[in-house]
């Protein structure tokens, strides 16, 4: 992939790139739309497959996680995808295979890979504090695939409001010449966001999910109705409204400023709202600019 990648630079081709972990669906394909758009028909559309497991807690559903790579290739061939890219963990994490002694620091999976890249601040809250090795995961393998791609521009989905932020730090932070592009996230026609992890959702649990846009609907009527709210009322009602629902439990809900991800205590206009439910054991996540 990046001998690939090298040769098109030589020769002045720009590359676009979406990182996924497969199980397409239509808002990896808006992404793969927005890359299009921003580098025109001569520009190179690279979509990455590949389920990371350090981004995964040795107690999440890695293993589960659902695959199916024909349909994907054929979703990428229709959405004219240049490249398709499915490294293995041999590839993308030499050592992986071999047992350490000692497993890295925070990483119950043993391993003999052991240089990881960390963001400090953005990661820290919301995901990062309800998944403690997640955003070390994500802002690893991120790196490591634009080393392998050597993207122009690499389009993230606001869908995943805290990873969009953090991968964006990190790319700053660590000089990557690349431009990160957030693109707006895509809804079934309930307003559930859609997400690989829907498949999970089996029976009336795909009814229940939808608390999570009912929820976000709710926390803009609010604002807008007295435009200052208390952030910690407006946690306590959004959790009845969630929990009324028999098989969705709240993992969190936060108000925050969208750029320093910092809490705030008055939910005004504009702030960003972010949440986690589980529904039955799928957990899922939502945020949206109030
Ligand atoms: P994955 O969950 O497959 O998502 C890949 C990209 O698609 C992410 O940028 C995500 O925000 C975006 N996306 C997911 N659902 C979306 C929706 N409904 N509308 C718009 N965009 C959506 O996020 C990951 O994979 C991984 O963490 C990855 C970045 C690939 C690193 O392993």
């Amino acid at each position: 992939m990046q001998q690939l990648a090298l040769r098109w630079k030589r020769v002045g081709v720009k590359i676009g790139f979406v990182p996924t972990m497969g199980y397409l669906h239509d808002g990896h394909l808006s992404l793969v739309r927005e890359a299009r758009k921003r580098l025109g028909k001569k520009g190179m559309i690279v979509v990455s497959i590949y389920v990371n497991p350090t981004q995964f807690a040795p107690t999440e559903d890695l293993s589960k996680y659902p695959r199916d790579l024909k349909r994907d290739l054929q979703m990428c061939r229709a959405e004219g995808v240049d490249v398709v890219f499915t490294p293995d963990d041999a590839e993308m994490y030499p050592r992986w295979g071999e047992a350490a002694d000692k497993p890295a620091r925070g990483d119950a999976r043993p391993t003999g890979y052991s240089t990881y890249v960390i963001e400090e601040k953005l990661g820290r809250v919301m995901e990062g504090a309800a998944r403690p090795v997640h955003f070390r995961g994500v802002t690893t393998v991120v790196a490591k695939l634009f080393n392998l791609v050597q993207p122009d521009v690499a389009v993230f989905g606001q869908k995943d409001f805290q990873q969009a932020a953090v991968v964006k730090r990190m790319a700053g932070d660590l000089n990557f010449p690349v431009k990160i592009v957030v693109a707006p996230t895509r809804r079934e026609p309930d307003g559930l966001a859609m997400s690989s992890r829907n498949k999970y959702l089996a029976g009336d649990l795909r009814r229940q999910a939808r608390v999570l846009w009912r929820a976000m609907q709710a926390a803009q009527a609010a604002v807008k109705q007295s435009n200052s709210v208390p952030a910690a009322k407006l946690k306590a009602n959004l959790k009845k409204l969630i929990e009324s629902e028999p098989a969705a439990r709240l993992d969190y809900v936060e108000f925050f400023e969208p750029e320093t991800l910092a809490p705030v205590a008055q939910v005004t206009r504009g702030a960003q709202m972010a949440l986690a439910v589980f529904v039955g054991k799928t957990r899922l996540i939502d945020n949206i600019r109030l």
